[in-house]
This record gives C-alpha cells, sequence and structure tokens, in this order.
C-alpha cells in the first residue's frame, strides 16, 4: 500500500500523462489527481479542487518557457495549504527558478525531465523525516477491549472507559473493530461511516477526513464505528496499524473495542497498545478461555484482567483469579445488570448516570488506566492556581 498520496499539477501534455506514472512506479507513492493548469488566485477553483484532494505532495511541473505562472502557483498553494508538501520539477539550468521555486515554499527541487528513480529518492526522504517529526510528536495511549469469551461485557467496557476517560482527559476516540459493530447501537449514534470507510480511504486520510468518519457523542467522545454487516473482506493488519498511527497523532487516548475478535488484525492492535483489557467473569469456562486468549495475543506484560459482573463468592479470591489465568487484575466492574441493560436499550451508557456506584467504577478504571497522566493534570491545576494568587 503506497505510503503517499500525489496530486500532479502541470500545464504540458506529455508531462501530465508521464508523471502519474512515474511517481505511481515509486510503489510508496499514489497519484490521486492531475490537474491541467496553474491556479491564479485563492480563490481559483482549482484552489478547492487541489484541497479536495487530501493530497499529501502536490508536485508542481515548471514550464521552461512559463516558469512565471508555476511559481505563482508554489506561493499560492504554499500560503493556503501550508501542511501539504509541495515538490517543484523544474529545469537545473536555471539557478533563479530553483532559488524562487525553494523560497516561495518547494520542498523539493527536482530535475525535469524527472524519473520513477528521483522521485521515489524525494518521496523517500519525505517521509523519513515524517516518521522521525511523528516519532518526537505526543502519541495517544491505546487501549484495547477484548472479551475472553462472547457476551462477557467488552463493548460496555470500552465505551463506559471511553466516556470517562472523555470526561477526565477530552479528546478521547472509541475505534469499534468487533466481528459486528454494537458501540453505536449502545451509544444511539447512527454515524454514516464505519472503519472500514477509514480503512479503504487511507490513502488520502487525514485528520480532516478522519474527523469527519466519526460520530459524536453529546459528551465530546468520538466514535469511528463498527461493520454493521459480517464482512468476509478483511483489510491487512498493516492497513489497521496505518490508521493507528494517525489516530495517535489525534487523539490523547484511544480506546478500542475488539470484543470477541480473535485474528491477526486484534494481535497487531494488541501488539500497538499500551494496555490491553481481557474482560472475563469469574467463572470456570470464561477464565479457561481467558487463559486461551491470552497465548493467541502472544506473552504480554501490557494484558490487564477486567472482572466484569463481579461478585463476592466464598473461598474464590483475586490472587485465585490471578494465578488461573496467569494476568494481573485491573479492576473489577460489579453486577448490575438492570442499570447497564437498561442503558443499552436507551442508548445511554451508565456513566452518564453520574453518581450510581456502577458509574464511579469505570471512573476508577479510567484512572487506574492513566494514573500519571493523573498526576500531571493535578499538578497542572495546582501549579496554575498557585500561579493565579
Ligand atoms: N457489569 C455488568 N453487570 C451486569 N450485566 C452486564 C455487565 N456488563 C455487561 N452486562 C450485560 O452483558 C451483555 C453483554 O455485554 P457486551 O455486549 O458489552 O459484551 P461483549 O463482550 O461486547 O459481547 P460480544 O461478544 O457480543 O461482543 C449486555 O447485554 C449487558 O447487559
Ligand atoms: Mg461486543
Amino acid at each position: 500500500m503506497p505510503e503517499l498520496s500525489v496530486l500532479v499539477l502541470t500545464t504540458d501534455e506529455d508531462q501530465r500523462t508521464l508523471l502519474p506514472v512515474q511517481v505511481d512506479g515509486t510503489a510508496i507513492a499514489k497519484t490521486v489527481n492531475t490537474i491541467f493548469g496553474f491556479p491564479v488566485g485563492t480563490t481559483d477553483p482549482v484552489v478547492r479542487r487541489i484541497k479536495e484532494s487530501h493530497a499529501d505532495v502536490v508536485l508542481i511541473d515548471i514550464p521552461p518557457k512559463d516558469s512565471a505562472t508555476a511559481l505563482r502557483a508554489v506561493e499560492l498553494l504554499h500560503l493556503v495549504m501550508p501542511q501539504t508538501t509541495i515538490f517543484a520539477i523544474g529545469e537545473m539550468s536555471q539557478p533563479q527558478t530553483i532559488v524562487n521555486a525553494m523560497r516561495a515554499g518547494a520542498r523539493e527541487y527536482l530535475e525535469r525531465p524527472t524519473s520513477t528513480h528521483n522521485l521515489l529518492e524525494a518521496m523517500a526522504r519525505l517521509t523519513s523525516a515524517q516518521r522521525k517529526a511523528h516519532a518526537n510528536s505526543e502519541r495517544g495511549k491505546v487501549f484495547t477491549v477484548i472479551n475472553a469469551k462472547g457476551g462477557s461485557g467488552a463493548t460496555t467496557i470500552a465505551i463506559n472507559t471511553a466516556l470517562a476517560l472523555q470526561a477526565i482527559h477530552g479528546n478521547v476516540a472509541l475505534i469499534d473493530v468487533a466481528p459486528l459493530g454494537h458501540a453505536a447501537l449502545h451509544m444511539n449514534l447512527k454515524p454514516a461511516f464505519t472503519v472500514m470507510d477509514a480503512i479503504h480511504n487511507l490513502h488520502r486520510l487525514d485528520g480532516t477526513l478522519l474527523e469527519g468518519y466519526m460520530g459524536k457523542h453529546e459528551r465530546g467522545l468520538h466514535l469511528l464505528a463498527g461493520v454493521t454487516e459480517p464482512t468476509t473482506q478483511e483489510p491487512s493488519s498493516a492497513e489497521f496499524a496505518r490508521l493507528f498511527d494517525l489516530l495517535v497523532t489525534q487523539y490523547g487516548h484511544v480506546v478500542v473495542d475488539a470484543s470477541s475478535r480473535l485474528d491477526v488484525v486484534t494481535r497487531v492492535l494488541c501488539d500497538l497498545s499500551d494496555q490491553i483489557l481481557l474482560v472475563a467473569q469469574a467463572d470456570v469456562t470464561s477464565l479457561w478461555s481467558a487463559v486461551k486468549v491470552q497465548s493467541f495475543l502472544g506473552d504480554h506484560d501490557r494484558i490487564r484482567l477486567v472482572l466484569n459482573r463481579f461478585r463476592k463468592i466464598p473461598g474464590f479470591s483475586e490472587a485465585d483469579v490471578e494465578s488461573a489465568t496467569q494476568a494481573k487484575l485491573l479492576w473489577k466492574v460489579p453486577n448490575q445488570y438492570a442499570l447497564i441493560a437498561q442503558g443499552i436499550d436507551r442508548g445511554s451508557p451508565v456513566t452518564e448516570q453520574n453518581h450510581s456506584e456502577i458509574a464511579r467504577s469505570f471512573v476508577g478504571l479510567a484512572s487506574a488506566l492513566t494514573p500519571r497522566e493523573e498526576e500531571e493534570t493535578t499538578k497542572r491545576t495546582m501549579w496554575s492556581l498557585f500561579r493565579g494568587a
């Protein structure tokens, strides 16, 4: 799957045919649009078409006979789309054109006519610089919720934990990758898009488009809904990894509802998660399954057990549960069938019922997942209080 989407801008018939072939030949980039002609002002409809392409790179072909119009286009696009990378292609025998193109905002100036090899080198330089910048920037935390056995409560826990994280920290996304997505129903949302739309449009996916795919809950939580029909069309785990690469740049916390999905995608998502919440009940079948799911996911130190529908059972201790599953227990969610079932039927998750025991339990779970961040938030609040004093 190509990493970069490219828009070609030219006024030369031959380049119009040749450049997309060369771009696609690099295998790391793909042409998403070719436009014949340069924009002349910010309100030019061409500018809107370029913006709507959501390309990572705009490739501007500078014709030797009329470099001025092309250079103006470089300047204009750099002004209106500062996040988009511009590559210029022009003659090397015109030093002033090179200087002007770079000053106008081009990131690279490539020799005209160019070659697939030159384009590949320039694209590779860009992706490597982007990866470095990405690695250095703050990345959101990912928590994946999976059940030991169908119906254990993964969706309920994913939604309510996400809502509690949203209330504490803000900027949270819930991603439904379950075999059949139930999260939208639990939250009474009817988003027009699903996670598959994001996957199918990865080549042009940026923060704005991603947000467009999200269902918005009234408490500010964003939901990337799950599939509404069982599907045999399996996206690759690499595609999911790329989607999550973007998600963690956009959200402070990303909660994944994997429910009973047990495939290579779940494995990859668990690999890139900060913590994996394995939801089980304190009965023999559920605990037996918890061991099997854990060994499928690999030997992770990041797996934590969440015991759902918890009731004290005489003679059965937490230590027994931990030794039976070889997993550390993170949290126990009380058994509150009436409240939870009513919340699901009404599309109003229990965390919204602020003072109930079950709502407090989810706030506690969210805090247990982010202990240091809690401290930092408290420290920041204290500091601003002192400064304000
Ligand atoms: N703490 C709880 N107390 C009582 N009932 C609960 C609790 N948590 C969940 N339930 C009930 O269990 C049922 C299954 O929950 P949920 O859909 O969240 O499980 P799941 O693991 O996501 O299931 P699936 O395998 O279908 O994806 C729900 O109908 C809900 O009413
Ligand atoms: Mg579920």
